[in-house]
């Protein structure tokens, strides 16, 4: 067995000068990887969900110049494998719960190795008609989901924050790209989004930051004020951006009500549910998502809820010439490439020409496992944080500061029968936060909710149990007390 007695792969360096291995050297370094991808995802759960290295230490290690020859690969591989690659969080252990953790599915991975090994360049439908085909199918997929007309469309990206530029773009050219726009989002929009709308041109003191009312949900009546003040100053607002999912807690926009905002005002309404618009495959997340069918545009991540390997963002639009208008291009050197109407070329449809099949991994995945798998890993991850609020709810020592829309809770320690102020608590979970990073195997991250120091979990992996989530909540009980045992104010 290879794993018994150690790697079988060439002990040899490939021939000089050559860049090409003999199939069994393919073989064996596959064979090799594949072994170890698999021991790794079999020992995770007996791991710390994170693990990082200074610097300097990392420096030491690697630092050095590009080799002149070849090395063996079996030495190559391993070194990767032990030196590099763990270093890492490891952000699909059932207890990686900080930021949004994702957790992929094994045909999702061997999909993009796939991808690779046939080095598909999904640029254009000469280049790659079956892959240009498969995202077709998938995106529409996607639209169905969602509830969106034929004629709508989309395009993979490398993430949500890709999507979000190809979106405002989009939005900037339908309004007839005009001097001194302005956009909206909400103060709980992910980072992504602003960044976005600089990237494309809108100044960023025309970026506008709506205030979220207490359940972190943008306050309409703001927006609207804020649409009317510019309007008033001369200013071109041209395109909303709701939540469906804040980064945060999970909060979601109302939907339809922004839908009627923009169709009245006469602007681009796109929806950021990189984070939590895969819910919509659950009855419960259809419920929660109502309305955002109605916008121009929506961004999603399958690298997210939708258990994919990274990089698997998307962006659909309702009118897919919304897309074909922003970014269509005809260069002589690509004139072979027009192959008739009904062959898309993706490059027309977003920022990149040269793009791999990104649809392979969610379509292998979903053949394997079917949709009602997938439904039932996306209603587990809303159902575990819902368990997970009652948890805080019921605890003595924590406070529940969101309410578990989608997969994310937020919360402090905070005894209710200690009155403390907001400077101990802050401390109190501040150092909570560093216990949990430093002696607790689980990765949770924090937050501020409206300038208040949150600690905050995203449940959304499909391997976490109910026992992965109480233990970690177990533990911050057990810092919270420990640290409140050495913050004695005075009485
Ligand atoms: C709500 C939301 N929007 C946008 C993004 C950015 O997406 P990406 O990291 O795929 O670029 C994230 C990432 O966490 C997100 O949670």
């Amino acid at each position: 067995m290879p794993n018994d007695c150690g790697p079988k792969i060439d002990a040899q360096a490939p021939a000089d000068g050559d860049l090409q291995m003999s199939r069994e050297q393919m073989l064996d370094l596959g064979q090799r990887a594949l072994e170890l991808v698999v021991e790794r995802i079999e020992s995770l759960s007996g791991e710390n969900a994170w693990e990082g290295e200074f610097r300097q230490v990392l420096e030491d290690q690697l630092l050095e110049d590009a080799p002149e020859d070849g090395r063996p690969a079996a030495e190559v591989i391993e070194r990767a494998a032990r030196e590099i690659l763990p270093v890492a969080a490891r952000i699909d252990h059932p207890r990686s719960f900080g930021f949004i953790p994702s957790s992929p599915t094994w045909p999702g991975v061997v999909a993009d190795f796939m991808a690779a090994g046939y080095h598909i360049n999904q640029c254009t439908w000469l280049v790659a008609s079956g892959p240009s085909q498969l995202e077709l199918v998938v995106i529409d997929w996607f639209r169905r989901w969602i509830g969106y007309p034929e004629g709508a469309g989309g395009l993979f990206t490398s993430g949500g924050s890709a999507a979000s530029v190809d979106a405002f773009v989009a939005a900037r050219e339908a309004a007839g790209h005009p001097e001194r726009a302005t956009v909206y989002m909400s103060d709980q929009s992910h980072s992504a989004l602003s960044r976005a709308a600089f990237i494309v041109g809108i100044r960023r003191d025309c970026i506008r930051m709506i205030p979220s009312e207490a359940d972190f949900r943008m306050d309409m009546y703001a927006l609207a004020r804020a649409v009317a003040a510019d309007r008033d100053a001369g200013l071109n607002p041209i395109a909303v951006a709701a939540n469906a999912g804040t980064v945060s807690t999970g909060a979601i926009d109302r939907l339809e009500e922004f839908a009627d905002f923009c169709a009245a005002e006469g602007l681009w309404l796109h929806v950021d549910a990189a984070y939590g618009g895969f819910a919509i495959v659950t009855e419960r997340g259809k419920r929660l998502l109502r309305g955002i069918e109605r916008a121009d545009s929506i961004g999603l991540d399958a690298h997210k809820w939708l258990f994919q390997p990274y990089e698997a963002g998307c962006l659909l639009v309702k009118d897919e010439n919304t897309l074909r208008d922003a970014f269509g291009v005809r260069p002589d050197i690509l004139q072979d490439t027009v192959w008739g109407a009904n062959h898309p070329n993706f490059s027309n449809l977003g920022l990149q020409l040269s793009r791999s099949v990104r649809a392979l991994k969610v379509w292998m995945s979903i053949q394997v496992f079917g949709m009602a798998a997938f439904r039932r890993a996306v209603e587990k991850g809303m159902e575990l944080s819902a368990q997970a609020e009652e948890y805080v709810q019921a605890s003595p020592i924590l406070e529940a500061l969101s309410a578990a829309t989608l997969g994310i809770v937020c919360f402090r320690v905070n005894p209710a029968n200690r009155n403390l102020d907001e400077q101990v608590l802050d401390t109190v979970n501040r150092t909570v936060l560093a216990r949990m990073f430093w002696d607790d195997p689980a990765f949770m991250s924090s937050t501020l909710l409206h300038g208040t120091f949150a600690l905050r979990m995203c449940i959304i992996n499909h391997t976490t149990t109910w026992d992965d989530v109480r233990e970690t909540l177990e533990a911050v009980e057990r810092f919270g007390l420990e640290a409140l045992s050495k913050n004695r104010t005075p009485a």
